[in-house]
């Protein structure tokens, strides 16, 4: 089961096929993940990071016949998460006095999360493990990337980056690098990745990629703790972030709606249709988002300049699935980004005015007042909708 990384490096981790929804069932992944763990093996074999606990046992069975339980001198825990520390309690029960380097932060989530006290040494950004013939493994504490326990670990020599979870994907592969597998769905999910787990922590990450390039180390090989490991021009994903990172948009709008009798679907494609008359060179995409994947959805607000929002009233309100969303959103500080809000309505029809508050409390720059529509739009009310899109596509 273990793949050649490079050198004296392996891959050792398991890829789990079958994953569907990450983080409890927060995060859809559609190509499934990779929960990647290493070993080195120099003068001392040092395992770095595990994988997700259902395939603790695996794992175990796996480093011991590889490896050798007896031949393992250090453990690197880059993070606490349960993706990748989730067999430490398995494996740790064979190497009870075996030194576990991590973060001082990790220690707090290790031991809260396992309730063990292992042998753990702190370290912090610089410090170094000598692995003998020449190689060190440098730490590099990467603080809300995106725990305040993530680290990560540089291997001198080989040049190698283990960045954890930074620049990964959920990307279930038999492959290993980035250049064996279609470049359309590694770029896909690493966009992904990014808008739904790493835009709240932009600002760090813009400081801390300064920081690792004014390093100025050699990087041969990102080896991520997800998806597919960066070989082929590795300075690519570095670069995608600082792109991601500095408040990104295409020329992109995107309109999500629900809809209850199909009015506000009515107005939802008009709008779209006034935004395309508008500006022959912006994308527009359109999405119900009672029907369509919420994670997906997000990605595509991500790379969007705008985003226009609708729902009919109901309960004085907009309808959940609206709610539901714009309160994700809201948790992903999304920056540069304009927005209105449209709906039909029966009678009191507060969505719109309640929509406005959603998004102005999310960080969006809410341009208009909005367009609402009583009953079922007919001819007139279709057209007006048509001339709203035209009006946002052109602020
Ligand atoms: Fe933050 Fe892949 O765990």
């Amino acid at each position: 089961m273990k793949k050649l990384v490079k050198n004296n490096v392996y891959w050792v981790g398991k890829t789990d096929w079958e994953l569907q929804k990450f983080h409890g069932e927060e995060l859809s992944t559609h190509k499934g993940s990779t929960y990647n763990a290493y070993v080195v093996r120099e003068e001392k074999t040092v395992l770095i990071d595990t994988v997700w606990a259902p395939f603790a046992d695996e794992y175990v069975r796996n480093i011991e016949a590889e490896i050798g339980f007896e031949n393992i001198d250090a453990v690197i825990c880059n993070h606490g998460e349960v993706d990748h520390s989730g067999a430490l309690p398995a494996l740790m029960k064979h190497i009870p006095d075996c030194p576990v380097y991590c973060t001082a932060n990790a220690v707090k989530s290790l031991r809260g999360q396992y309730h063990e006290d292992w042998n753990f040494q702190p370290v912090k950004t610089g410090d170094s493990l000598d692995i003998g013939n020449g190689k060190q493994l440098i730490f590099v504490e990467m603080t809300m990337l995106h725990w305040p326990d993530s680290m990560a670990t540089y291997l001198t020599g080989d040049n190698i980056l283990f960045s954890n979870d930074a620049f990964g994907q959920h990307l279930a592969t038999e492959r290993l690098f980035n250049d064996e597998v279609s470049a359309c769905d590694l770029d896909e999910e690493a966009m992904k990745y990014y808008a739904n787990i790493l835009t709240p922590f932009s600002t760090q990450l813009q400081r801390k990629l300064a920081e690792i390039q004014a390093l100025n180390v050699p990087i041969d090989i990102i080896a991520t703790s997800h998806g597919v490991l960066w070989r082929d021009r590795p300075e690519q994903i570095v670069e995608k972030y600082a792109l991601w990172a500095a408040d990104y948009q295409e020329n992109q709008i995107t309109v999500v709606y629900d809809s209850m009798w199909n009015g506000t679907r009515k107005l939802a494609e008009s709008i779209a249709k006034g935004i395309a008359a508008a500006d022959p060179d912006v994308a527009v995409k359109l999405f119900n988002i009672a029907k369509f994947d919420m994670n997906d959805v997000t990605t595509e607000v991500f790379k969007s300049k705008m985003l226009v929002l609708g729902s009919p009233t109901m309960a004085n309100s907009a309808l959940q699935s609206i709610a539901g969303l714009m309160h994700y959103l809201k948790g992903l500080k999304f920056k540069n980004k304009k927005a209105a809000a449209f709906g039909c309505y029966g009678w009191s029809g507060e969505a719109v005015k309640v929509m406005n508050g959603m998004l102005a409390d999310a960080g969006f720059d809410v341009v208009d007042e909005g367009y609402r529509h009583q009953w079922n739009p007919d001819g007139e009310a279709i057209e007006k909708a048509v001339e709203f899109g035209q009006m946002l596509a052109l602020k």
